[in-house]
């Protein structure tokens, strides 16, 4: 059983601050900070240039890529990482649509995160030639998938409402309609059991600065399942993807399996943070995440259910429909959301009414859920929360 005490003392917290909101920025490990501060002394500050080979900063990306490869089912040498995740995005589905050249559909639905709609309404746009991009209701993309589709583009966990797609019985089903499938794992990696493998998924992508604590800006991961490795077709062809980068060919060559992934010039001082936050990860498995994780969530709704019945759940009831995160609906969630946080209990809000707490035991244990429950339980029993100076909205909400 995994000691939580001894992984929440690896972690920064701010006193006072009760974090809720690690499925948006995870806190900062403490071995994070030195890491970064030994790899900007040792190696960019003595070392140079030739830190590239002397410090291994050229294989960085495929060796972070194995460790959180671990995380998500994906064999050795299946994932690199790099980029953001609306780029990993990009990639992942031109290729895939490449691989499925016989059809033009890609099919979404009106819960993915906007930037993964938004990035394949770009690509489609360049492609032209009566590609799509159809979008259905979640609960509708199992029976929108059929032989007119040409690649499945869905995160498993609704960033809004923490509502969990099965992966394993959409995968299947995509195949047997001759489709490809593009996870995206940004709500999922860190944060609940993923087998991509078990799963047979073609690509996964997802970010690492939520559930894996790379910190702000901290790069994307893309997995590619090793049938496709040395086939799929890299649309953003950088040098770093190319098979022999210091060869300065004037023509692209892919590299070697997800090496083709690559684009340019890795983020060497955000890989550095994210290989120490990865240390958290030997003193747990996954299993024990999920089910320290639940706990802590049906003790946040049974709580809030009880002490604030002005508050509508918005994620599932079903522990196995959703993922590690809870939320509530108020019309005036932006403003209540603010009011917790000027009492030290951080969670966020999505447009138009969403309360959003996310729930990681790594650093959370049940007194914080009890702390968090009573404190929102002041903040709407007094509506504290009806201030304008709660109601103005900042840029990033
Ligand atoms: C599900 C999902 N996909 C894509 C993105 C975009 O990620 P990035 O800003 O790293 O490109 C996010 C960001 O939160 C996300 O939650």
């Amino acid at each position: 059983m995994t000691d939580f005490t001894a992984t929440r003392a690896m972690f920064h917290i701010p006193d006072g601050v009760i974090y809720l909101d690690g499925n948006s920025l995870g806190p900062l490990p403490k071995a994070a900070e030195a890491r970064v501060a030994r790899t900007i002394r040792e190696e960019w500050g003595e070392l140079l240039i030739t830190a590239w080979n002397k410090a291994g900063w050229m294989a960085q990306p495929a060796r972070v890529g194995d460790r959180v490869g671990a995380l998500i089912g994906a064999g050795p040498g299946t994932v690199v990482m790099g980029d953001t995740l609306s780029v990993k995005v990009y990639q992942a589905l031109a290729s895939a649509l490449e691989l499925n050249p016989g059809r033009r559909v890609v099919l979404s639905d009106s819960g993915n995160f906007p930037s993964d709609l938004y990035i394949a309404e770009g690509l489609l746009r360049t492609l032209g030639d009566g590609y799509e991009l159809r979008i259905v209701a979640p609960e509708e993309v199992e029976q929108a998938i059929d032989d007119s589709i040409a690649v499945t583009l869905i995160t498993e966990v609704d960033y809004r409402t923490g509502r969990k797609h099965d992966m394993q019985r959409l995968t299947r089903k995509a195949h047997d309609a001759g489709a490809l499938t593009v996870w995206d794992l940004a709500h999922s990696a860190g944060a609940l059991p993923v087998d991509v493998t078990g799963c047979d998924v073609d690509f996964a992508v997802g970010c690492t600065y939520k559930y894996l604590n790379s910190g702000p800006g901290g790069p994307a991961f893309i997995y590619v399942a090793p049938r496709h490795a040395d086939r799929a077709r890299p649309a953003l062809s950088g040098w770093l993807g190319h098979e022999a980068p210091f060869a300065f060919e004037p023509t692209y060559r892919p590299g070697r399996g997800i090496e083709r992934m690559r684009v340019g010039t890795p983020p060497v001082l955000q890989l550095a943070a994210l290989e120490a936050a990865l240390d958290v990860w030997d003193m747990t498995t996954m299993e024990d995440i999920r089910t320290a994780s639940l706990e802590l969530q049906n003790r946040f709704i049974a709580g809030v259910e009880a002490a604030c019945p002005q508050l509508e759940l918005a994620s599932p009831r079903d522990d196995a429909m959703r993922g590690s995160q809870v939320s509530f609906r108020h019309p005036e969630g932006y403003a209540i959301m603010q009011a917790l946080i000027a009492r030290g209990v951080i969670g966020d809000f999505r447009a138009p009414d969403i309360l959003r707490f996310g729930f990681t035991p790594l650093f959370l244990g049940p007194d914080d859920v009890d702390g968090a429950v009573k404190i929102l339980a002041e903040v709407m029993e007094r509506s504290l929360w009806d201030r304008p100076d709660y109601k103005t909205r900042a840029a990033v909400t």
